[in-house]
């Protein structure tokens, strides 16, 4: 039976693409069936509709909770992911959601998530930080910002002149390479959250070695090509 997935996105939509683009050729059992955000105008909205996917643009007034309840139901959605959506989910549909709820974080988390940790602020504070190492995040979603369970995680090296621009763009080829295979595994039953809270599932996605050594940009895409050439196989 097919997964049917819901994307929810308030930004330019490139975790999206990269989400279709990787289902599209695999005649997975998984296919976005509907695309909503919180912003008429966001790049997710306008690829969905290109791409002939169903879109709705989200209210954020009195209704919010119950609209987004009925627009789940209405499209028999069993799974929602959140690529880069920046409003708060109602807990009513994260309860009845519980472990088909997944969402994309550009930080290792743990560090760099919480309430008001997103876009910029993120790459801001990982480079303040000093930390030498940032990376994707695939999450299921819980009642507290990026506090779900633990996916995967894909690391990505913090150079000395990094900016938030040039390490943003860095963390989101990871994301791109992370969340379909993970949603992926997740439609299908492949990767699971237990009862107790825990992630069951083989995650076959290895992270590129150099992607911890300080190599140029194109080593760092071959290692990603390598890695990826060995999960999908
Ligand atoms: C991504 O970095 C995502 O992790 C973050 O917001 C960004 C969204 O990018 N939460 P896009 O809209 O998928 O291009």
């Amino acid at each position: 039976m097919t997964s049917r997935i819901a994307v929810l996105a308030s930004g330019r939509g490139s975790n999206l693409e990269a989400l279709l683009d990787y289902l599209a050729p695999r005649a997975s059992n998984a296919m976005v069936t509907l695309v909503a955000s919180d912003r008429p105008d966001s790049g997710a909205l306008a690829l969905a509709q290109a791409r002939d996917i169903e879109t709705s643009s989200l209210e954020m007034g009195a209704r919010y909770e119950a609209s987004l309840s009925d627009l789940l139901e209405n499209h028999a959605v069993d799974l929602i992911v959140l690529a880069g959506y920046l409003k708060l989910v109602p807990s009513s549909v994260i309860h009845s959601f519980r472990g088909r709820m997944l969402n994309v974080h550009p930080a290792l988390l743990p560090a760099f998530g919480g309430e008001g940790m997103y876009g910029a602020r993120i790459h801001r504070a990982v480079l303040a930080s000093g930390a030498r190492v940032s990376g994707a995040t695939v999450h299921f979603v819980d009642e507290i910002y990026d506090h779900g369970a633990i996916i995967a995680q894909w690391p990505v090296p913090v150079y000395g002149d990094d900016t938030e621009t040039t390490l943003a763009t860095r963390v989101l080829r990871a994301e791109h390479a992370l969340l379909p295979r993970v949603v992926d595994r997740v439609a299908s039953g492949r990767i699971k959250l237990g009862v107790d809270n825990r992630v069951s599932g083989v995650m076959d996605i290895v992270a590129p070695r150099d992607a911890f050594a300080p190599v140029s940009g194109e080593d760092l895409d071959v290692a990603i090509e390598a890695a990826l050439a060995l999960a999908d196989s």
